[in-house]
């Protein structure tokens, strides 16, 4: 097990990094131009004269955003995986933050901001009934209820698996900013992916110093990187959302190989060769 007390200044910069890092975001904007383009479709549509209750309805449906039905499918995905966060709280309080106060300190921000990210997916979902609501909820309480297996529960592992999942996260929400035709949604994940970043750096960052102390734990990274398995792959029809992923270009192995795990490698400064072909297309 690694020790962290030698690291404690180290982690103290970096979640002093971290705090002055992130700019702040609430949910207004969202809610309020998910609004005003309702409200401005409406009044486009409704114009001046008499208006009935079913032409009221039909205004508000064409004010929904211009999203992709396949694109609202990979943010419910990405949603799912966010909305996860209690097995995921579990885990790394358990293993992580208990006993050592300094990480147990960025682990609760990190808490928060993560709870915000499916928050803010779920309001842009349920407003604009992006997926069927009904479908949504079901997923989410079949995620839920299976719990998430403890991925890893020795710290640094826990870091490493940790730093592979924000990456992998940051990098689908960057992918998925760039292709969806809603501007509000894309400016929505710009910002989540923003708060990706950090967590990454810290983890990432993390990992780099304990590896710095104990250069054996590359085996660690290399058991890391070879067993990781998407949250999400609890769900019934996850080799169904997986396909729509890969088929969209939004993800595959390719972009898991050249996007996440060799910058990872790249950055602790490992060859793990097994590694990168274990992710190769
Ligand atoms: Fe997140
Ligand atoms: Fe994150």
């Amino acid at each position: 097990m690694i020790d962290f007390d030698p690291l404690e200044k180290h982690l103290a910069r970096l979640l002093e990094r971290h705090d002055r890092s992130r700019t702040p975001w609430t949910y207004d904007d969202l809610i309020e131009r998910m609004q005003d383009r309702r409200l401005d479709a409406m009044v486009r549509r409704l114009g001046d004269g008499p208006v009935d209750l079913a032409s009221v309805r039909a205004a508000w449906t064409a004010g929904a955003g211009p999203l992709h039905p396949d694109h609202a499918k990979a943010l419910e995905t990405a949603y799912l995986g966010e909305t996860n966060l209690p097995w995921y709280a579990e885990n790394l309080y358990a293993h992580l933050g208990r006993g050592h106060p300094l990480l147990a300190d960025f682990f609760r921000r990190w808490v928060a901001e993560e709870d915000q990210h499916g928050r803010a997916f779920e309001i842009y979902l349920l407003m604009d009934r992006a997926v069927p609501s009904a479908e949504m909820l079901d997923a989410k309480t079949t995620m839920l209820r299976a719990g998430r297996p403890a991925p890893a529960v020795d710290p640094f592992e826990i870091m490493v698996y940790t730093s592979i999942q924000e990456l992998s996260t940051r990098v689908f929400y960057a992918r998925l900013s760039r292709v969806v035709a809603d501007p509000l949604l894309a400016d929505l994940l710009r910002r989540v992916q923003a708060d990706e970043s950090l967590h990454l750096a810290f983890y990432r960052d993390a990992v780099r110093l304990a590896l710095r102390q104990r250069p054996e734990l590359a085996e660690v990274v290399h058991r890391g990187l070879m067993g990781f398995r998407e949250p999400v792959t609890v769900l019934p029809d996850y080799e169904e959302r997986k396909a729509l992923i890969w088929d969209t270009g939004l993800s595959n192995l390719q972009v898991f190989r050249t996007e996440v795990v060799e910058p990872l490698l790249n950055y602790w400064g490992l060859e793990d060769p097994a590694a990168r072909a274990r992710w190769a297309g």
